[in-house]
């Protein structure tokens, strides 16, 4: 969808205006820019609360007018909940092409025409690949703002370039997984490394082994396919800092020999998502040139039962010589995660920052709309919290007390994968802290925020969010 900003339009070039109605935007201001709409008086319905709407016709104009709810002026979670209330009235109204008009005066600010402009975008995305018929999307919104210069045509592209990311994410993770597989995801990122000009390095069977990455072959095991640590760069001719992102690609989680149970396997297509944020940002940043050297892994492998799968009782050597007994093989997250934050720590970056499908325990605690934020470096939690704000992306920071940490410990390893008796979101944090020494560390548990099974106040779609794309370009281009 391509959205561009005017400060006056052409009435007859669209069939249907959206006039964003605020709390304490009266009729008599709407009059003033759409004499046509002074029919309204008699059935004012609309107060301006998100999520109220009236939709209506103008006679003289065969224009469709959407008078949505704005909210209170300015605030950014309301322009979220405008943008997904607007598109979801676009499309039932299969409406092509959109005239959004902000009545005098505005709100104009930047941060706040940026959500709009995101939110427009990520509420026009379907996944329909599978549908005969499909319904068809926007294909294009003019934004009329009487004070344009709060959002440039540079802004507009780069949130183009962005949501071009977010959406590959979507759609690596909603789709089936018979096609997504360690095998077809190191395809997909080599093809991302040739168009985008990121370094790629992909290391299989022979080459775990060779470096003791024990923890994606015991997981990976009883897959058809080896399992893979990926790292793909960007190096940009100067730079400062080095970030090292790290994402949690289980192809399929299964649960291993203690397979889950009923319904909790449905969705495990989704327990890429990590791997497939920590893509779409490798892509972003490289497409807008950031100056700050990123390092993103994706340790890839499917976890199965079966002959040669790993079993509970097995204890794992990781390279850092630190031992682990597994538990329970469905907590394989934090396995195949420790060699990849081993692998990151070599690198000395100034931060790691990871994102992982971890664990149900945080859908419970903290829902669909907020991931939990699991990070002991002060300044690195408050350019992330500070990212979510900024974006919708939201964080909320969790406890990691080291008074927990011997409930990890096993009786005949160092660690052990599972069975902590409560609190497993944090404990699972404390395990992966385990594994990268002093280097500032950031954990993003967004099993609740990556896959939605129902749309949520600013989500119309179930299904994917990419969630993480947007969030960590925010942040990395504060940091820049
Ligand atoms: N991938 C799951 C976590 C998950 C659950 C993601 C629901 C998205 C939705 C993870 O590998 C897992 O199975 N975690 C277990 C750990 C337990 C066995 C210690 C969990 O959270 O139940
Ligand atoms: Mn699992
Ligand atoms: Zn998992």
């Amino acid at each position: 969808m391509k959205i561009v900003k005017k400060n006056n339009y052409k009435p007859e070039e669209h069939a249907a205006v959206v006039i964003p109605v605020f709390q304490g935007t009266t009729l008599a201001a709407i009059w003033q820019e759409f004499p046509e709409l002074k029919f309204l008086d008699r059935d004012k319905k609309i107060k301006g609360a998100s999520s109220e709407a009236q939709v209506c016709h103008s006679l003289q104009q065969q224009r469709l007018f959407l008078l949505v709810g704005a909210g209170r002026r300015g605030s950014l979670p309301d322009a979220r909940k405008l943008a997904c209330k607007t598109m979801t009235l676009l499309r039932e109204n299969r409406v092509s092409k959109a005239l959004v008009y902000f009545i005098p005066p505005g709100p104009y600010s930047h941060g706040y025409l940026v959500n709009l402009v995101d939110y427009l975008h990520l509420n026009n995305y379907r996944f329909d690949r599978y549908k005969r018929k499909k319904n068809k999307a926007v294909d294009r919104i003019q934004l009329v703002l009487k004070k344009p210069a709060a959002l440039s045509n540079n802004d507009l592209k780069a949130r183009e370039i962005i949501q071009r990311q977010v959406t590959l994410a979507r759609d690596l993770v909603n789709e089936i997984p018979a096609k997504i597989t360690p095998d077809s995801l190191v395809q997909v990122f080599s093809d991302s490394a040739g168009k985008n000009h990121l370094q790629l390095a992909v290391y299989r069977k022979k080459e775990l082994e060779e470096l003791g990455l024990n923890g994606l072959l015991a997981v990976g095991a009883s897959s058809c396919c080896s399992p893979a640590l990926l790292t793909l760069s960007h190096i940009p001719k100067s730079y400062t800092r080095t970030v090292a992102l790290v994402g949690k690609g289980i192809t399929f989680d299964a649960g291993g020999l203690n397979l889950k149970p009923g319904n909790s396997m449905e969705e495990m297509k989704s327990d890429m998502a990590g791997a497939a944020a920590v893509l779409g940002i490798l892509n972003t940043v490289a497409a807008l040139e950031l100056p700050i050297r990123v390092i993103g892994f994706a340790a890839l492998a499917e976890n199965m039962p079966g002959r040669r799968a790993y079993k509970p009782g097995d204890i794992i050597t990781y390279a850092n010589k630190k031992t682990v007994e597994i538990v329970n093989t469905d907590a394989e997250g934090r396995l195949i995660l420790a060699d990849a934050l081993i692998m990151a720590s070599r690198q000395k970056p100034d931060m790691i920052i990871e994102l992982s499908t971890l664990t149900g325990a945080i859908i419970t605690a903290l829902g669909d709309s907020y991931a939990g934020l699991f990070c002991r470096n002060k300044k690195l939690n408050a350019g992330l919290l500070q990212a979510a704000e900024n974006c919708g992306e939201l964080l909320w920071q969790m406890p990691l007390p080291i008074e927990y940490r011997e409930s990890i410990t096993s009786k005949i390893a160092d660690l052990k994968n599972a069975n902590y008796k409560g609190a497993s979101s944090i404990k699972a944090g404390l395990f992966l802290h385990e594994f990268v020494g002093n280097i500032p560390f950031a954990h993003l548990d967004i099993a609740g925020t990556a896959f939605l099974s129902k749309p949520n106040f600013c989500l119309a779609a179930e299904g994917a969010t990419g969630f993480g794309v947007r969030l960590l370009i925010e942040y990395l281009k504060n940091l820049a």
